[in-house]
């Protein structure tokens, strides 16, 4: 796997990230807006990089149906928020995703403080698609579906 955005590389995960990816995982502000999942079915987890080869953030796939997939991305060096990477990755990734397979719908779930994270989804084309109560939190769920014209990956 190597998706390439305007800013950033989506990559295979190496051996070193995983140590990053936990001391990441551990900082106060990040759990805030992204708590550590459960067990995640279906998944598959991939590296973000800078196009100079930084290694700054993962993001997943997973729950995956014939037509459904469900989507996570978290920008763990903290120095790279607010900057158009967050929204350059979902963009690349969700592309490929509609573009490489039959999916036609991807959808994730956020916390309702979250509003970068919102906007971020927002400005990528996900839209409102109602709440989800899990692990003692209500997530506001978001989808977007592929268009019925523009992808000729089919
Ligand atoms: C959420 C995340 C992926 C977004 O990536 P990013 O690179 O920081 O976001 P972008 O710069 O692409 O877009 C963020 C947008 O939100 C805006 N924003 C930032 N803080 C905001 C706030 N408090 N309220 C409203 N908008 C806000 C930014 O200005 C930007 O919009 P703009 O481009 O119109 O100026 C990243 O910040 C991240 O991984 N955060 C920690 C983990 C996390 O929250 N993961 C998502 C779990 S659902």
């Amino acid at each position: 796997m190597n998706i390439l955005g305007e800013k950033v590389r989506i990559r295979d995960r190496i051996p070193g990230d995983s140590l990053q990816e936990i001391i990441w995982e551990m900082d106060a502000e990040i759990r805030h807006a992204d708590p550590p999942a459960g067990k995640l079915l279906n998944s598959q987890r991939f590296s973000i990089e800078t196009l100079e080869g930084e290694h700054i953030g993962s993001c997943s796939l997973y729950n995956w149906t014939d037509t459904d997939i469900q989507f996570g991305i978290r920008i763990g060096n903290k120095h790279y928020w607010n900057k158009g990477y967050g929204t350059d990755a979902t963009n690349a990734l969700v592309n490929y995703c509609f573009v490489t397979s039959g999916i036609e719908r991807i959808w994730l779930k956020v916390l309702p403080w979250n509003t970068r994270a919102i906007k971020c989804y927002e400005k990528c084309g996900f839209t409102r698609a109602g709440w989800l109560a899990l692990d003692g939190y209500d997530f506001a769920l978001m989808e977007i579906r592929k268009p019925e014209i523009g992808y000729s990956g089919e």
